[in-house]
């Protein structure tokens, strides 16, 4: 999809001090209005496991249902870039692996990136990152809050905190240099103060694409289930923008009124040989 916003494009924005944007989506009809809607790139994230599978959390993503999504996606968006991002442990193990899963995000999936998440001194990401990036696989980091090592965090916090000793900030920093250095095109900077955000930002050349990390960063991403308030949950540090949950709930108890009380279906809607198949088929 050559059309489709590039890494030239993306630079672009950063250089003219636009800022971008960036939602997730893992079906094809939310992302064809997500692209309609006007953002530069759509993160098929692993936050599918959770906010579209019903799962706990990010860990039981697998590969096979990651592509699903992407190319799902893939097949609906013409404009915004689409970013497939790797499920927990589809990658590490080994070099050979993680090039192989992120290269059928490209070519099975149709993606125009990847993203991996990377630990403070993540050395083997970033590893893999330099290979990706000299294999012309565009890649975008993850730092701060990375939610496949949840469980060995234990449990979701704020980065960063008490930056006002570098011990905490530092590693940050550094290692969104060394995600410089590999070659990504952009870094998401997941759940960090305000003070971190900025830092890390000034301290690469590359953009910075915040979620709850706050205002001076270079861009913003947000999952789409929490702004479309589909699904119930709510990330505190997100923006809720729509009710989609009122409005399905409302339809549903609207279809089951009508079907209850023989309004639906109606004469218009009974098959008619004469005048054919109805308009959706
Ligand atoms: O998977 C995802 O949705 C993400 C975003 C939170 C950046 O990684």
């Amino acid at each position: 999809m050559q059309d489709r916003t590039s890494v030239r494009d993306i630079y672009e924005k950063y250089e003219n001090d636009e800022t971008l944007t960036m939602l997730t989506a893992y079906d094809a009809p939310i992302a064809a209005q997500v692209d309609a809607g006007g953002v530069d790139m759509i993160l098929v994230g692993d936050s599918a496991a959770d906010n579209h599978l019903g799962h706990e959390d990010t860990i039981p993503l697998t590969m096979e249902e990651a592509l699903s999504n992407t190319a799902a996606v893939d097949r609906a968006v013409e404009d915004a870039m689409v970013v497939g991002d790797l499920p927990f442990l589809s990658y590490g193990a080994s070099m050979e692996e993680s090039v192989n899963n992120a290269g059928r995000f490209m070519k099975e999936a149709g993606a125009d990136a990847v993203k991996l998440e990377t630990a403070p001194h993540g050395d083997t990401t970033i590893e893999i990152i330099d290979r990706l990036t000299e294999l012309g696989i565009p890649t975008m980091g993850h730092i701060g809050f990375t939610p496949q090592r949840m469980h060995q965090i234990g449990g979701a916090y704020i980065q960063g905190r008490g930056h006002t000793s570098s011990a905490a900030v530092d590693p940050l920093v550094e290692t969104a240099q060394r995600l410089e250095d590999a070659g990504v095109f952009t870094i998401v900077l997941e759940t960090v103060t305000e003070e971190v955000g900025k830092r890390v930002s000034e301290a690469v050349d590359v953009p910075t694409i915040g979620i709850g990390a706050g205002r001076h960063v270079d861009g913003q991403v947000l999952v789409i289930t929490d702004m479309l308030g589909l699904g119930g949950k709510a990330f505190k540090l997100s923006k809720q923008y729509a009710d989609i949950d009122s409005e399905i709930r409302s339809a549903v108890e609207a279809y089951v009124d009508e079907v209850e009380s023989g309004e639906f279906p109606a004469e218009e809607n009974v098959f008619d040989p004469v005048d054919g198949e109805s308009d959706d088929d």
